[in-house]
């Protein structure tokens, strides 16, 4: 069983270590580099003096709160009602485990039902298929092409654009039989009553 809760402090030198995997940093849009401790230091102060426009959770394990990926909702916009999501899950043994599908429920839900956000966009590299496949199957749809955006590697490579509504999540959170125990569609009759 895992959850979502507040990144905290002790979770710095964990993270500090999957920044530093060439490996997973390939599969982001951000560049690999060298990052000492005291950057993701600085980066999590940094943070706390932003809750308004960023959360970030860590995805634990709940037996024993073993931290295992990190997801974000960062730009936080309030007048367009919109942010950007962000995930990595750490080590390569918890991929393709479930985790991070169920992750991205549970901070859409956040967003969409706690937040009052109308839209979560994200970008992934156009070759990153698993990433691909999870955001489709959660109920992203892709907006758009940036060609060659991205230099990874020695080549470029391009970014899609993806986005969800909320709308969108609440029609397809009622058709994943995992997210189960949520009536969605109760809050989407309430969404659609208000429109
Ligand atoms: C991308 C990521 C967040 C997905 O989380 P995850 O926990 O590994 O994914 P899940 O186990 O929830 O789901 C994996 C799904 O992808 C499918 N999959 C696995 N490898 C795949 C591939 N090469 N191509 C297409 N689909 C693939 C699995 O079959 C599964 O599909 P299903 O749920 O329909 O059966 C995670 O793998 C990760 O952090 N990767 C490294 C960093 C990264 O890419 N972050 C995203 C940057 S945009």
């Amino acid at each position: 069983m895992y959850r979502l809760r507040e990144l905290e402090r002790k979770d710095l030198n964990i993270i500090n270590k999957w920044r530093n995997d060439a490996e997973l940093i390939e599969k982001l849009g951000a560049p690999f580099r060298f990052i000492n401790l005291d950057v993701d230091v600085s980066w999590y102060e940094n943070y706390m003096h932003n809750r308004g426009k960023v959360i970030r959770c860590a995805i634990v394990s709940v037996d024993d709160d073993e931290i295992l990926g990190l997801i974000s909702l960062t730009t936080i916009d309030s007048i367009n009602q919109s942010a950007e999501l962000h995930i990595m899950i750490g080590n390569k043994k918890n991929q393709n485990q479930g985790i991070g599908s169920l992750a991205i429920k549970k901070i859409l839900q956040h967003a969409f039902l706690n937040m009052n956000l109308h839209r979560v966009e994200l970008t992934v590299l156009s070759d990153n298929d698993r990433a691909r496949h999870v955001y489709e199957k959660c109920g992203f749809k892709k907006e758009g092409i940036k060609r060659k955006s991205n230099f990874k590697n020695g080549v470029f490579v391009d970014t899609y654009f993806y986005a969800i509504l909320k709308e969108d999540f609440l029609v397809n959170a009622d058709k994943m039989s995992t997210w189960g125990g949520h009536r969605y569609s109760y809050y989407y009759t309430k969404h659609s009553e208000a429109a």
